[in-house]
């Protein structure tokens, strides 16, 4: 199960992208919003990221205008590396490297197929550990610490 939030300006392209999943094979659970009335994408990024960090869902994709508000929302609950990642490359490193589990792209900067390209890449790729998993650790601690 994956979970999926956005703010008012990417109600479309979560759309697009929940059923790019389904179409995946991949159980979708919908955060919403789904009004198309402003609204603060701290409440999106907040619910997805506590769905991923208590194992609700194995993994969150959260869209808003940028990918910036609701990636930096999303990163401020324990355990989560939410990635805001406007290409391909970045989010399959993203991936590999840095264990992300949740990817973040911006509605009003990638376009629809560039956005399935980015899942895609993200999806495809394999967590590497080794050096990586001390890095993640790494990051684990900095929580801890502060
Ligand atoms: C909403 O207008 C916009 O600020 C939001 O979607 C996002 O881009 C913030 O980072």
């Amino acid at each position: 199960m994956y979970a999926i939030g956005n703010d008012h300006a990417a109600i479309e392209l979560k759309e697009i992208i929940k059923k790019h999943l389904e179409a995946r094979g991949i159980e979708v659970k919908d955060f919403g919003t789904n009004e198309n009335v402003s609204c603060n994408y701290t409440d999106y990024a907040e619910a997805v990221a506590n769905a991923v960090a208590k194992g609700e869902c194995e993994r969150g994709i959260l869209i808003c205008g940028t990918g910036v508000g609701i990636s930096i929302a999303a990163n401020k609950v324990n355990g989560i590396r939410a990635c805001c990642c406007s290409e391909p490359f970045s989010a399959k490193l993203s991936k590999q490297h840095n264990n992300s589990n949740i990817l973040c792209f911006g509605a009003r900067v990638v376009g629809s197929e560039l956005a399935k390209m980015i899942v895609d890449a993200w999806l495809d790729a394999e967590f590497e550990g080794g050096r990586h998993q001390t890095r993640v650790d790494m990051i684990s601690a900095i929580e801890s610490r502060n």
